[in-house]
Formats: C-alpha cells, sequence, structure tokens
C-alpha cells in the first residue's frame, strides 16, 4: 500500500512529483522512487527510507522529463529496500502500484516457466513482466497490454503506468485503491488522492470501480469497467494544503495536541448554536425505528468509537456495537435493514474500514461517516457525512482527530436523544456548558505540562506499562496504550481496571509502572480498590485525576497529575490529553522519530 502520483506535461515534472509524494507520505514512508522518460529512455532514481533520501539522490543526480510516475511506499511484500521500492521497470514499462496482488506468486511462477527473471520481492513486479510480454512478443499496444493483463490480477489496486519513449501517455486504472485525476492546463495528473493533486489544480475527479484512464497532457479518456467511454464527474475540491507546515513547533503531533483548545472551538462553533443551547446538525439519519447502532473503525478511530457506544447507550438508550474495521466483514456479521451503521475513520481511506462500510451497504440503508477527509473515499460512499473538522492531521500518531471524533459522536448522540426525547433540557443545558467549557479546560492543562515531563522521564526507562481506566474512561486507557507503544516503541496494554485481578495483575510487580486514570465518578471507589491492588504488589502507580480524587488518593502514590474538574460524560474527551502529552514526552525522551514512527502509515491502504 502506498501513494502514488502522475503527471504528464510540457514542463519538467519531476518537482511536481515530489511535491505531490510529499503530500502522499501519510499512505507509506519506508521507501520511495520516481521515474521519467524521454524520447529513448527511463529516468529512475529510488531510495529506502524517508522522501528526504530520494530528494538528497535527486539533488545529487537529477533527472529531467516532462512525464513521469513517483510512489511512497509502505512495505507489504518485500523488504523496504532500494531494491524493492517503485517505480517497478522493464525495457518498455514504468509502473507504480497502490494495493496487493493476492495471486502474485502463482503469476510468477508461471513467468519463471518462461525464464522470466525478477529483480525485486515485490507483488508489483509481476504486472510489469506481463505487459512487457504483451507488448513485445504479442506485439500489443500499451492499452491493450495493460488491459490483458488486468484479465490476470486478483486483489486490489490502482496502477499508474509510463511507457519508455512515450513522452504523452499515461495509463492509469483502479480496482478496490482509490484513485483520482488531476485536470490541468496542458498537463494532467494521477494520484492516490485529492490533496496530491490540489497542488497543481483544483480540478478533479474521481475514478471509479474498474475505470481505465488513457492520459495525455491535451485530453483523457474514461473507459468504465466494461471499456466503453464513460464521463466521471469533475468536481473542484476545497484541499487547503496551505497550512501543512510546523510553525514553531519542534513536530506535527506536538503541533496537533497544542492546537486543540483553537480546534475544538471551531467544532463547537461548526456543530453548536451557542446562543440558544442548540445543535446546528440539520440532516442526520432518524433513530425513531432504529434498533441497533454498530459502531466501525480501526486504530484510534476504534477507540473513539468505544467511547460512543458508552455515550449512546447512556445517553439515547439506543443499544449499540463497535466493530473492529479488519474483522467485520469477514466474521458475517448480522446486520440488519433497521439497523443504523457509523464508520469513523480520520483519513477517510482505510482499506478496512472502507470494506466494513461497502459490507455493511448490502444489508442497511443508513451509513454515517465521521471522517476528517470531507472528499475520502469513505466520505463519498456513505450516506451520511459528518466531517470532525480537524484540519489536516500529518503526525500518525492521531490527538486531535482522536478528540474532534469523540466531539461529533456526542454531538450525533445529542441529536438522536433528542429526537428520542431522551435528554432532557437541563442535562442539555449542563452537556452544553460542558462542551463550551472543554477549549478552556485544554488550554489550562497544556500551559501546566512540567509534572507530566517527569512522569514520562520515568517511564522512558521502562520496558512495559499498563493503562487502567473503567466505563467512559477505559478506552481512554486504550487509547493512552495505543499512543505511548505507536510513537515510544514501549510495550504498553490498556485494561479496564475491574479486569485487572482476572489476570494483568500476575505482571505487577516493583518493575511494572500502571498509568491510572480515576477521577471522580460513579466507579471511583472501585477503581480505588483495584489501585490498592496494585500498590499492595509494589506496581509503580501513575495516577490522572481530579482534585476530588487527589485528596482521596494521596496514599497511593506521590506521582499525580491533577486535571480540571469537568462535566463527568466529556471526561474521556478531557483526559485523552494527558494521554497524548504523556506519549509525546516519553517519545521525545526515548529519542524516536515521533511524527513517522517505524513501520507505520498514517492511513492504511491495504487490509
Ligand atoms: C492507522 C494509523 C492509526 C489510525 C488508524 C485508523 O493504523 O496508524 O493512527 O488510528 O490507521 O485510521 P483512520 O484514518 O481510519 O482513522
Amino acid at each position: 500500500m502506498c501513494g502514488i502520483i502522475g503527471i504528464v506535461s510540457k514542463t519538467e515534472v519531476l518537482e511536481k512529483l515530489i511535491k505531490g509524494l510529499k503530500q502522499l507520505e501519510y499512505r507509506g514512508y519506508d521507501s520511495s522512487g520516481v521515474v521519467t522518460t524521454n524520447s529513448n529512455s527511463f529516468c529512475r532514481r529510488r531510495s529506502s527510507g524517508k522522501l528526504v533520501n530520494l530528494k538528497k539522490q535527486l539533488k545529487e543526480k537529477p533527472i529531467s522529463g516532462t512525464i513521469g510516475i513517483g510512489h511512497t511506499r509502505w512495505a507489504t511484500h518485500g523488504k523496504p529496500t532500494e531494491k524493492n521500492a517503485h517505480p517497478h521497470l522493464t525495457e518498455n514499462v514504468g509502473l507504480v502500484h497502490n494495493g496487493i496482488i493476492e495471486n502474485y506468486s502463482e503469476l510468477k511462477e508461471s513467468l519463471n516457466l518462461k525464464q522470466v527473471k525478477f529483480n525485486s520481492e515485490t507483488d508489483t513486479e509481476v504486472i510489469t513482466k506481463l505487459v512487457e510480454i504483451e507488448l513485445t512478443e504479442n506485439g500489443l499496444s500499451p492499452e491493450d497490454a495493460v488491459k490483458v493483463t488486468l484479465k490476470k490480477l486478483k486483489g486490489s489496486f490502482a496502477l499508474c503506468f509510463i511507457f519508455r519513449g512515450l513522452e504523452n501517455l499515461l495509463i492509469a486504472t483502479k480496482r478496490g485503491s482509490p484513485l483520482a485525476l488531476g485536470y490541468g492546463k496542458n498537463e494532467m495528473f494521477v494520484g492516490s488522492d485529492a490533496s496530491s493533486l490540489s497542488l497543481f489544480t483544483r480540478k478533479i475527479c474521481y475514478l471509479e470501480e474498474g475505470d481505465f484512464a488513457i492520459i495525455n497532457r491535451e485530453k483523457v479518456s474514461i473507459l468504465d469497467c466494461n471499456y466503453n467511454e464513460i464521463a466521471r464527474k469533475i468536481i473542484q475540491v476545497s484541499v487547503d494544503t496551505g497550512v501543512l507546515s510546523k510553525g514553531s513547533y519542534k513536530h506535527f503531533m506536538q503541533k496537533e495536541i497544542f492546537e486543540q483548545p483553537a480546534v475544538i472551538s471551531q467544532v463547537l462553533g461548526y456543530y453548536l448554536n451557542a446562543s440558544d443551547d442548540s445543535l446546528t446538525l440539520q440532516k442526520y439519519p432518524s433513530v425513531k425505528k432504529t434498533s441497533r447502532i454498530i459502531l466501525i473503525g480501526c486504530g484510534t478511530a476504534y477507540y473513539a468509537s468505544l467511547v460512543g457506544k458508552y455515550w449512546i447507550e447512556k445517553i439515547s438508550g439506543i443499544p449499540c456495537s463497535v466493530e473492529l474495521a479488519s474483522e467485520f466483514r469477514y466474521r458475517e456479521p448480522i446486520v440488519n435493514f433497521n439497523d443504523l451503521v457509523v464508520v469513523v475513520s480520520q483519513s477517510g481511506e482505510t482499506a478496512d474500514t472502507l470494506g466494513a462500510l461497502r459490507h455493511a451497504k448490502k444489508f442497511c440503508k443508513n451509513i454515517c461517516a465521521i471522517v476528517n477527509v470531507e472528499e475520502s473515499s469513505i466520505a463519498r460512499e456513505a450516506n451520511w457525512v459528518f466531517p470532525i473538522k480537524a484540519g489536516p492531521e500529518i503526525g500518525v500518531a492521531s490527538t486531535k482527530a482522536f478528540v474532534c471524533q469523540l466531539l461529533v459522536l456526542m454531538f450525533l448522540n445529542m441529536a438522536f436523544a433528542e429526537e428520542l426525547n431522551r435528554l432532557n433540557e437541563n442535562d442539555k443545558q449542563k452537556l452544553f456548558k460542558g462542551l463550551l467549557e472543554l477549549p478552556r479546560i485544554f488550554t489550562d492543562i497544556l500551559s501546566k505540562t512540567k509534572n507530566l515531563k517527569k512522569i514520562s522521564k520515568k517511564l522512558s526507562a521502562y520496558k512495559s506499562v499498563l493503562f487502567l481506566g473503567r466505563d467512559l474512561l477505559y478506552p481512554i486507557a486504550l487509547e493512552g496504550a495505543l499512543k505511548l507503544k505507536e510513537i515510544s516503541y514501549i510495550h504498553s496494554e490498556g485494561y479496564a481496571s475491574g479486569e485487572l485481578k482476572h489476570g494483568p495483575i500476575a505482571l505487577i510487580d516493583k518493575d511494572m509502572p500502571i498509568i491510572a486514570i480515576n477521577p471522580k465518578t460513579d466507579v471511583f471507589e472501585k477503581v480505588n480498590s483495584n489501585l490498592e491492588e496494585v500498590k499492595a504488589r509494589k506496581g509503580k502507580l501513575f495516577l490522572f485525576t481530579d482534585n476530588f480524587g487527589k485528596s482521596q488518593s494521596g496514599n497511593l502514590t506521590k506521582a499525580i497529575f491533577e486535571l480540571p474538574t469537568c462535566a463527568a460524560l466529556l471526561e474521556p474527551i478531557v483526559y485523552s490529553l494527558p494521554m497524548q502529552l504523556l506519549a509525546y514526552f516519553t517519545a521525545l525522551d526515548k529519542g524516536t522519530d515521533v511524527d513517522q514512527p517505524r513501520n507505520l502509515a498514517k492511513s492504511v491502504t491495504v487490509e
């Protein structure tokens, strides 16, 4: 899985290819490459590691050309080496690929029988070899050679080809993975998403399943899956790429954590009318006949969904289940016509979540998407879209998007509760008041990080950490553990504190740090008892609580981080902030790559 780009122009394309790839790094960053062609040959540069390595190489050994393709990779088949980096080439064919060719070993075996030699361990290379054979041995045109090859491929993919010596032809096609075309003046663009193209043009068209595009700089022909010419809608995109700078911050993650007071205010402004305590949400599916809500997501979005479930059942009283997108479509879930499905995804491109959405669509009519990227595949395929308005999130570990996902889940839930008459005026006003206080509370926490830095310093010396929370704060323990492991590489697990005695307590000794989240809630005493059990076994306890909790827990530990009091229902939002900071400061202590941690990608576009 990866990000791909292609440009055909009258002027040099290298700089644009690199700019486009920079936008696509969220889809993978373990190696990258570009290739151009002139009248007779290909000119290719590839590099393992981040895009910056490719840029260095290009500075020393520049390439030129008015047509080219580029790729940024997240390794699936084959190690992240230069040899496996795309573009892959044969004598006449250049290719970049996002996705997986599931039957590649079968295809490779049949090519091996013909003595075809491979230069990489990738699934992609078989495609170039097959197209090459169609061109040279069977004498087909580039279009026909690709068409014949496509018939042999199983899996999901987006492909962009160039051909040696053909300076005015790109071929792009998609099955499963997203692909967009950008229309410029005497130049045309192909990219995995709109943001990579919006640097050059706002006129974008999304290819649909099975589409096949023959692209010249002056003209594009799009053929549908039956190879009939078809017109796809060209839209003006609003992707704003101007804000992708760290400003005065050291990392994007730090910026994204610290801008949360402003981002929260923005989201509140978008969804709430503070003057009369009303939601501005006009269009949302009626839940009068809804038998169940199914929330679906991956990673951080899954944990946001878990909070959503607790909220929905507490406030709206609608039965709710939460599904890992990667499990959902394969475990034969029972989805009824009257269910309401809500998929949650920052990028809107996560292959598992998109697959789950498509699966759910077969059974029920109401599919909502809570997304950050409003032009994303998930947003385009859902029936109802609720943007989280977080602005671009670049750090791989999600921070502000998580908080905004929670806010939007809360707004939707409030709308459902109102429709079902389950939210009385008093509770509604309390919630509004609590929500409007969030920017101040976040600012307050962000101004007192000294103590958190001390806790992080201690944590960075450990190999393993347990996070505990209960009720609404259990998903925050899970999310805290995910953040820490993602960017500091310290093994961490989140547990419902009541579960401690059913297994993880065996791990506790003087070398096991425990991050406990326990402000004043209905289950405060219960969690406190669990923490006593930790203390009795000499576990190192770090407590995140409010003033009340601090006054009651003094004998448990001196390592306490006190947070401002907030509306009980909104504690998951507030307590997610110190979890983000904890992970961030610990990663700083460990000296890891905070924004682009090893082995991860911001958006995972393969299953
Ligand atoms: C990847 C990222 C996670 C993210 C998850 C879901 O695994 O590393 O940080 O939470 O994808 O991403 P989405 O864009 O669907 O919210």
